[in-house]
């Protein structure tokens, strides 16, 4: 991913604008089958299934299943493509494309079942598991308890779907940190905590405020729409970002790494309007070299 997420020319290797409009349609048909099923069959007294990376990386029944059945859809409708997701890791495909998939991003929000939860489906071309190496074409994410679907496909702008109208949407025009509203998010490693606390300690009293939402695909296309000025993490893995980034960059924001221009990655991701991104990004960077 290039310093604007929507950066490589719109027909560069990433087929015609109507096959991504059509990978942008299957996209949201299937992240919005499996937020339903989310929402709809969330089990009363859900539980942990097991944990991952660490014992605050938890994995619910639920996620297992909108995997599996994401993964179905896709196999059926494109079964020539790649699939990386969260839960099952990478399946080769043959196409050179690739869906890029978070079965629920924000399953701690899900498990408590506070509202901020989300489907990220995105494809892409290039290796999918790394930002810097993949073009994105199309994605969608879906919040199935506002019913609200973020999309776009390269070069096609970005779109927001709520109660069957759908809207264009674009970044904020903030410029300056002091009147910022940030978001952010924090590891399950407890120790990378205590830097990324630091690093809130020292913005907070100079920004608007900073939100903790809790589901990094939802933070980027909030970005995307307006609704915070930036957000900044580190330690984020593809699935939560692939799509969320390309809403943003069609919304016309600029994503980048620590530093000026540089991809993405999973050490740092630093998203905002364009006039905000280069101030925020260099201040992230500066308190990260620290922590
Ligand atoms: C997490 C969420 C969270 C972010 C974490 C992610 P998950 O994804 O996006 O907001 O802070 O870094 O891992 O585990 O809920 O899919
Ligand atoms: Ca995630
Ligand atoms: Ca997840």
């Amino acid at each position: 991913m290039a310093a604007a997420a929507g950066a490589a020319g719109p027909d560069a290797g990433t087929g015609g604008a109507a096959q991504r409009a059509s990978l942008e349609e299957l996209a949201v048909s299937v992240a919005t089958e499996a937020g339903a099923m989310i929402r709809d069959e969330r089990p009363d007294g859900l539980g942990v299934a097991r944990t991952k990376s660490t014992d605050l990386d938890v994995v619910t029944e639920m996620d297992t299943r909108a995997e599996t059945l994401i993964r179905a859809r896709l196999r059926d409708a494109r079964p020539e493509d790649g699939i990386l997701g969260e839960e099952d890791g990478l399946t080769e495909g043959t196409s050179g494309l690739s869906w890029v998939v978070d079965p629920i991003d924000g399953t701690v929000n899900y498990l408590y079942d506070l509202p901020a939860y989300a489907v990220s489906v995105a494809i892409v071309v290039g290796d999918p598991t790394t930002p810097g190496a993949w073009a994105p074409l199309a994605g969608a994410v879906v919040n199935p308890r506002t019913d609200e679907v973020f999309h776009a496909h390269l070069g096609g702008g970005a779109r927001l779907t709520s109660r069957g109208v759908t809207r264009p949407v674009r970044v904020g025009s903030q410029e300056t940190l002091d009147g910022a509203l940030l978001a952010t998010g924090f590891s399950y490693d407890r120790g990378v905590r205590r830097g990324q606390a630091a690093v809130v300690a020292d913005l907070l009293p100079r920004v608007r405020d900073i939100r903790r939402m809790g589901a990094a695909a939802l933070d980027l296309c909030h970005v995307a729409v307006g609704r915070v000025d930036g957000y900044w993490e580190k330690a984020l893995n593809p699935w939560d970002i692939a799509a969320g980034l390309l809403i943003l960059g069609e919304a016309g924001g600029v994503a980048s790494g620590a530093a000026a221009g540089e991809p993405v990655s999973h050490d740092l991701l630093v998203a905002a309007g364009p006039a905000l991104q280069p101030v925020l990004r260099a201040e992230i960077a500066r308190l990260t070299s620290a922590d």
